[in-house]
């Protein structure tokens, strides 16, 4: 099978949504309570990346990965940092979300769209990118330090009524000559 990685684009919000929930029930099963997994939502989903993919801020990238049968099998946003835990996270950007599905997990597409991500940012002049990922999610707490991520600090939320711990992890980019 062959995975392309390529911007995405309006069209894709299904697409996206799919899997997102999918990611959201096959990799936080060991994590997040089965009711809260149960409760997940294409068409909420849906609504969030049609707000995403309307946001005018061309610092910000959308990548996606799909196979070639025209499935979206993972994805990553990255952009400028917004919102709660962005002042303990320090950083000039942050990852907002990174989901593969597991049947293309441990190819490398991770960091295939992790690397166009901090080359658009860099290409932006930011120099520091950060992510919160789940405390217990070890393996993709080994994936961020095997990409040079540096750990940082801890929060807990509220999650669909499940308070969490989640780790930071800070990326400093080289500029971009
Ligand atoms: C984390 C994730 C994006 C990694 O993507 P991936 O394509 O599977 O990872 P890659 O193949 O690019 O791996 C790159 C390196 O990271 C490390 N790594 C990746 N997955 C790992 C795992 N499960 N255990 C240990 N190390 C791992 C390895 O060093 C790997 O290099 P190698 O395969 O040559 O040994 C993917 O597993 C995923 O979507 N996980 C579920 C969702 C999630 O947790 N997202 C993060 C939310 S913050």
């Amino acid at each position: 099978m062959t995975i392309s990685i390529r911007d995405g684009r309006e069209t894709d919000v299904e697409g996206i949504a799919k899997a997102h929930v999918q990611g959201w029930r096959e990799s936080y099963k060991d994590f997040l309570a089965p009711e809260a997994l149960a409760g997940l939502s294409v068409e909420e989903r849906m609504q969030m990346w049609r707000g995403a993919l309307a946001e005018p801020e061309p610092r910000a990238k959308l990548l996606v990965a799909e196979d070639d049968g025209g499935e979206i099998v993972g994805f990553i946003r990255g952009g400028p940092i917004r919102g709660e835990g962005a002042e303990l996270l320090g950083t000039e950007a942050e990852i907002f979300a990174l989901y593969l599905l597991d049947k293309v997990k441990r190819q490398g597409i991770g960091r295939r769209l992790m690397r166009g991500v901090f080359d658009h940012l860099a290409a932006h002049g930011i120099r520091s990118v950060g992510l919160w990922v789940l405390r217990d999610n070890l393996a993709s707490r080994c994936f961020y330090v095997a990409l040079g991520g540096q750990p940082g600090p801890e929060q807990s939320f509220d999650l669909r009524g499940q308070m969490v711990a989640e780790v930071a992890y800070r990326f400093e980019l080289a500029p971009q000559l």
